[in-house]
């Protein structure tokens, strides 16, 4: 296993071609290059507040598209990681609970030799035998550290606020022991914001992530400016709803002004208005497609919508039919996905 250093940290801007200087401006954009012919040199990047470490805006989300069972087709895995890691993307999310996915990142990774260069979030999701036991927190931990081949894991966030009182005091000594760089915590639902607003608000977290999209504004309200207000910073998960964004645009060409924000696709339209937002730190959308990769990750590139052209935006998605009805339609619209997680879903309900 290995240990980032401090200089593999430095390498890590050289190798996206950022200077010291500009990776200390947040949200430093340079003219636009070519995606994926050349190392990146010209990304959106965002800082943590809490160490000024820079971050590329753009991440990797692993949920149901990394989780695979065993002998199953992964080329496609493989070039995902690697469009995302030559487009200049570096964060990964993943978790412990979602079936094979932490196997795939730390597997290809390795084997394409850069798991010491990841910038990786993971999650406890424990409980204990009794209040304030932390074995299965601990075995859980070690358990993602062999599966993604790593000693350190940058961030660890309390999946979904399961047991959060209790982990997050363990999170912080593990900071401090030096297993982990940051404390965070997660959640997804709409009835958990006002705990996760709460948990922001006390102030002792590094990180939060949360459900944010161009249709599911809420977190605006009170998580994303207690965030704000004391420097955490905030990962977002379900970008694209979980594909039913994909579904109402489906033929649909993007609007003329599209352009003005160098947005070649519907994922760059969606992916850049969350990434405009300035408490926003780094958006993680998932895919198992290539392609899909190909133009998410292009949302790093070119200029980012203002206050004015984000809420065009919306204006503009209140036009499409389907679009005030997005939390009624089946997640993953169309899609099929034949990990360990759909078996076990098969098998609660056949
Ligand atoms: N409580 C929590 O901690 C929590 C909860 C939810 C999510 N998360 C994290 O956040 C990540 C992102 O959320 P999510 O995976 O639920 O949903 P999402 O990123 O909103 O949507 C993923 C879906 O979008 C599709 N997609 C991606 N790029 C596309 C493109 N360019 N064109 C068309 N379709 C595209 C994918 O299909 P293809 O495979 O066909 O590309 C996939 O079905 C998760 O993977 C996970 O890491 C955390």
């Amino acid at each position: 296993m290995t240990q980032p250093t401090q200089s593999k940290r430095r390498d890590f801007f050289k190798t996206i071609g950022l200077s010291a200087a500009t990776a200390a401006l947040p949200g430093a954009l340079l003219p636009a290059g070519d995606v994926l012919a050349q190392p990146a040199t010209d990304i959106i990047t965002r800082k943590i507040p809490r160490s000024g470490e820079i971050l590329p805006a753009v991440g990797l989300g692993t949920y149901l598209t990394f989780d695979l069972l065993p002998g199953a087709p992964r080329n496609n895995i493989r070039e995902v990681i690697k469009l995302f890691w030559d487009g200049g993307g570096r964060v990964f999310d993943t978790s412990p609970l979602y079936g094979t996915s932490e196997i795939s990142v730390g597997d290809f990774a390795t084997g394409m030799g850069i798991n010491d260069q990841m910038f990786i979030c993971n999650k406890i999701w424990s409980t204990g035998e009794f209040l304030s036991d932390d074995s299965h927190a601990r075995k859980s931990f070690q358990q993602s550290q062999q599966r993604l081949w790593r000693e350190m894991i940058d961030v660890v966030q309390v999946h979904s606020l399961v047991n959060v009182d209790q982990i997050v005091p363990v999170l912080k000594n593990w900071k401090k022991e030096g297993k982990i760089r940051y404390v965070g915590v997660t959640h997804h639902e709409i009835p958990y914001f006002g705990a996760l607003a709460g948990h922001v608000a006390r102030g002792d977290l590094d990180f939060v992530q949360v459900h944010y999209s161009i249709q599911m504004r809420l977190a605006e309200d009170r998580i994303l400016p207690a965030a704000m207000d004391k420097g955490t910073a905030v990962l977002v998960n379900m970008p694209f709803e979980k594909a039913r964004l994909f579904k109402i645009v489906q033929g649909r060409p993007l609007p003329d002004f599209a352009k003005e924000i160098g947005c070649e696709n519907w994922a760059q339209f969606f992916l850049k208005w969350v990434i405009s937002n300035p408490a926003i730190t780094c958006v993680i959308p998932a895919t198992s497609n290539p392609a899909h990769q190909a133009e998410n990750i292009g949302a790093l590139r070119g200029p980012l919508p203002d206050k004015e052209m984000r809420a065009r935006m919306v204006k503009h998605m209140e036009t499409i039919p389907g679009f005030d009805k997005l939390q009624e339609m089946p997640a993953y619209p169309g899609k099929t996905y034949n990990g360990i997680i759909r078996r076990g879903i098969n098998a609660r309900t056949t």
